[in-house]
């Protein structure tokens, strides 16, 4: 829509939290302190962890803002941000995860390609908007639907941001139409973040800059990528999206792929993510006092499921104890559970006995029983994704408190 964007230059970045870690300026890419996860169930918006490939875009005349949805359907429309807010609305805890995150941590066995994090790009947040199943429904698609009459079985997210990775192109991404018209799978199209927002105009933005404003998708359970911020069409199409960051990007390859030998067609792009855990009440290496020792972090798992388990060890892996999971306070956390927030992450909590300078562990048990692998050279790929490895921790028994 001509005249809404700005030029797409570094010069009208948002304000951010003076306490973010910034791993990269141009484009903007930081990460929160380690303590900021384990505080809140909810991460607060200034710190989640923000994750660009661009600068970010100026939205300025949000009413003639709108998004085309066209390609393969019947009856292609153009929604402005009034008819979007006009279907029903839904809040949906969950979380987004980098497929980067632990990158860092990644690249210390052997160098990887990309942006450095440490257990930090991940957060949970409130996403609240329309529901995409009942966007497409707009558009003459039924809900669960796996293919159009046309022949359109992806749905195709385009962004407003430009990017190199594109040359110059937008950032865009695809799911599959049947996860985009199950109701169930809760694919949004959000307005808001942790209830900033409402009733307009309120003076307050009601998605930060950041984060898509006006308007974004929210993949649940899928790796960050998929979630396209600053959304400007959306495309039903046959084919899964052709874009860089489908197919030559967050794809995970074995620890023997190079980038001499690589074969990017030889790989499905990766949606879901793994089951992951990180410790985020202590730092990579900590001074600790001998005795009992407390530590909190997060656990979460993609595609819907739960945390059955968290485990802690205070002697390097020898023995462990079953932290203690939760979500919302007063309501007991049960993996998959009714009251559960199926997409969020959950926090867990665990003291042990450290009598020797040690490593403190986590590993996280999804409800499929499927468990984070122990070391991160097993799982080391050249582009240094889904680092889900155990998490470790180093503690000197000193005299001095944490
Ligand atoms: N959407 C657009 N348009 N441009 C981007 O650079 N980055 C993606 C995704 N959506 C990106 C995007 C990646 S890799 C991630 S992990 C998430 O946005 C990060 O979302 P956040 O910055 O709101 O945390």
């Amino acid at each position: 829509m001509p005249g809404l964007r700005g030029p797409s230059d570094y010069s009208k970045e948002p304000p951010r939290h003076p306490c973010l870690q910034i791993n990269s300026k141009e484009p903007f890419n930081a990460e929160p302190p380690r303590s900021a996860l384990f505080r809140s169930y909810v991460t607060p918006v200034d710190l989640f962890y923000k994750r660009n490939h661009g600068p970010i875009p100026v939205v300025d005349d949000i009413e003639r803002y709108s998004v085309s949805v066209s390609g393969l359907v019947e009856n292609p429309k153009e929604l402005s941000m009034k008819d979007i807010r006009m279907l029903p609305k839904y809040d949906v805890t969950a979380t987004l995860q980098c497929a980067g995150n632990r990158r860092t941590a990644m690249s210390k066995t052997r160098t990887v390609k990309g942006v450095g994090w440490d257990v930090s790009a991940i957060g949970n947040a409130v996403w609240g908007g329309a529901k995409l199943a009942d966007i497409l429904e707009l558009v003459g698609i039924p809900k669960l639907s796996s293919s159009t009459k046309s022949g359109g079985k992806h749905v195709e997210f385009v962004s407003v941001d430009r990017c190199k990775e594109e040359n110059g192109g937008p950032y865009k991404a695809s799911i599959p139409l049947i996860q985009a018209t199950n109701p169930e799978a809760d694919v949004l199209l959000a307005y808001e973040m942790n209830g900033e927002g409402g009733a307009l105009p309120t003076g307050k933005q009601p998605l930060n800059r950041d984060h898509g404003y006006p308007l974004r998708v929210v993949v649940p359970g899928v790796i960050g990528a998929r979630s396209v911020k600053w959304l400007d069409s959306i495309d039903v199409v046959a084919e899964e999206c052709q874009g860089f960051f489908m197919q030559k990007d967050y794809k995970m390859f074995p620890p023997s792929v190079n980038w001499d030998n690589i074969n990017w067609n030889t790989r499905r792009p990766q949606m879901d993510f793994p089951v992951q855990s990180a410790i985020c009440s202590l730092e990579e290496a900590n001074a600790v006092k001998l005795g009992k020792v407390t530590v909190s972090g997060y656990a979460a798992s993609g595609g819907g499921r739960g945390i059955e388990r968290v485990d802690v060890s205070f002697d390097g892996g020898k023995t462990w104890v079953e932290a203690s999971r939760y979500q919302k306070t007063g309501i007991p956390y049960v993996s998959d559970g009714e009251s559960s927030d199926k997409w969020a992450w959950v926090l867990f909590e665990a003291t042990g006995d450290v009598q020797r300078n040690t490593e403190i562990v986590a590993k996280a048990v999804d409800s499929a029983a499927n468990v984070q692998p122990e070391n991160v050279e097993d799982i080391w790929n050249l582009r240094g994704i889904l680092n889900t490895s155990w998490h470790r921790v180093q503690v000197r028994v000193g005299h001095s408190a944490m």
